[in-house]
């Protein structure tokens, strides 16, 4: 196989720092190879904004047709000719993704179940798997400290239950695929530095990395 640039995701459930982590990632090794696309899912295509307005209220929609406008905005993130993930990794530029498909597997059961967004997913995987996935791990507990701290709650039972139910299809999705796409498991109650230490010495690790200098 030729060469290409390295596809990195991150995951977590709600206050797990995938931005803050993501970025610092991103300038890390834009600092070392200068050639790095940052992204994320959902994406600002037209199919994301879709999936947004959705979520935000302004469309009303069902949780099966979300999904599948997921799997459709994906479907465009990694083929899209002029945007698409795999036309910068062709060109040797890394991508770093906040989120792909275990965000669905996460998000989507139920009412979906696991293996049929799994299935569902495949197309992807055979398009584009990553070349590693950090889950970044804190506790349900710990989510909820984050979030009071940051955002104001209407229905904090509500909240935890889900954050609960996500968190569990993450270790479940992690269980039957993590091999697959090379998850990395990363304690994220660490502070920023010590999550990005962590991080950045499984990215050195990635074959055929190549660094400057
Ligand atoms: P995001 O913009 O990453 O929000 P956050 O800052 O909360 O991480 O994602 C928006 C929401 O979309 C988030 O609640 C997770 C959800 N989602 C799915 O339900 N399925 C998916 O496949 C993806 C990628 C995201």
């Amino acid at each position: 196989m030729s060469k290409r640039g390295k596809f990195i995701v991150f995951e977590g459930i709600d206050g797990s720092g995938k931005s803050t982590i993501s970025k610092l990632l991103f300038e890390k090794l834009n600092e070392h190879t200068g050639n790095v696309y940052k992204t994320f899912e959902p994406t600002d295509s037209p199919i994301g904004s879709v999936i947004r307005n959705i979520l935000n209220r302004r469309i009303v929609s069902d949780d099966k047709t979300i999904a599948a406008l997921f799997l459709a905005d994906r479907l465009d993130h990694i083929q899209n000719k002029q945007t698409g993930i795999l036309q910068f990794l062709e060109k040797e530029t890394h991508v770093v993704c906040d989120r792909y498909y275990y965000s669905s597997y996460a998000y989507h059961v139920p009412p979906l179940a696991m293996d049929w967004v799994i299935d569902a997913n495949k197309i992807c995987a055979e398009l584009l798997r990553p070349d590693i996935v950090f889950f970044l791990d804190i506790s349900v507990e710990v989510s909820m400290e984050r979030l009071n701290k940051s955002r104001a709650f209407k229905d904090i039972f509500e909240t935890k239950e889900k954050i609960s139910r996500v968190r569990s299809n993450y270790m479940e999705a992690i269980e039957k695929e993590g091999e697959k796409d090379n998850v990395v498991i990363i304690d994220a109650t660490q502070s920023v530095e010590k999550v990005l230490e962590d991080v950045w010495q499984q990215v050195l690790q990635l074959n055929d990395l190549r660094l400057n200098g």
